[in-house]
């Protein structure tokens, strides 16, 4: 009868959306264009190589598989630089406290992240003892929304999907949960999270008992 809760990264647990975001956008403008803040909520969730592909889209800008991979590396190395600097202060409001207290309740939880960067973040940021299982970027062969990330977190917490909650700030995280046939709490704004079941602003606006009455 346990169930089990999958927590995205990036804009849930830590602030490394804003990082993300300035790192895409000096690349774009180092090839002469720019994109919106729309565009933007379009990309969170959403594995490097994909993410470089929609960008180059928006700029009308073709460039080789080897120029992709060239430009994604240009774009990780000022991404890495900047999250190589991050501390315990950039862990958003409520994420320790809920990790704790869903831990304390005997509920398992798990990483379910797009990033190949999670290690390095949980790491700089102090949580990484908080999870009973790593499911990241280096893990899985396709992007949100694709629920093989949360499947396979599921799998390695020995729970049902149907008594999975995941937490996601990225629409195509939430698509991701509802195709794996989870609940999902989003974090954010609810013009950006269509289907969640319910949508918080951060994890401190949440409790265990919110969450545990989320299934059944
Ligand atoms: C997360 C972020 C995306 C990012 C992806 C891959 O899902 O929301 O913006 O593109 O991770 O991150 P990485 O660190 O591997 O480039
Ligand atoms: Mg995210």
């Amino acid at each position: 009868n346990n169930i089990a809760c999958l927590f995205d990264l990036d804009g849930v647990l830590v602030d490394t959306a804003v990082y993300h975001y300035q790192a895409w956008k000096a690349l774009a403008n180092s090839l002469g264009f720019d994109f919106t803040k729309a565009q933007n909520e379009q990309l969170k969730g959403v594995n490097r190589m994909r993410s470089l592909q929609l960008i180059l889209e928006w700029g009308g800008v073709q460039k080789t598989a080897e120029e992709q991979e060239a430009l994604a590396t240009v774009k990780n190395d000022n991404y890495v630089g900047m999250i190589s600097k991050m501390t315990a202060a950039e862990v958003l409001p409520g994420s320790v406290e809920l990790l704790e207290a869903l831990r304390a309740a005997g509920i398992k939880i798990a990483l379910g992240s797009a990033s190949k960067n999670s290690g390095l973040i949980l790491e700089r940021t102090n949580l990484a003892h908080l999870f009973d299982a790593i499911v990241d970027g280096n893990h899985v062969t396709t992007s949100k929304p694709d629920p093989e990330v949360f499947i396979k977190g599921a799998e390695l917490l020995d729970t049902d999907p149907s008594r999975c909650i995941v937490f996601e700030d990225a629409q195509a995280g939430v698509q991701a949960a509802i195709a794996g046939k989870m609940k999902v709490v989003g974090i954010g704004e609810p013009e950006n999270l269509t289907g969640a079941d319910v949508v918080v602003k951060d994890l401190s606006a949440i409790t265990v008992e919110e969450i545990k009455a989320l299934i059944n």
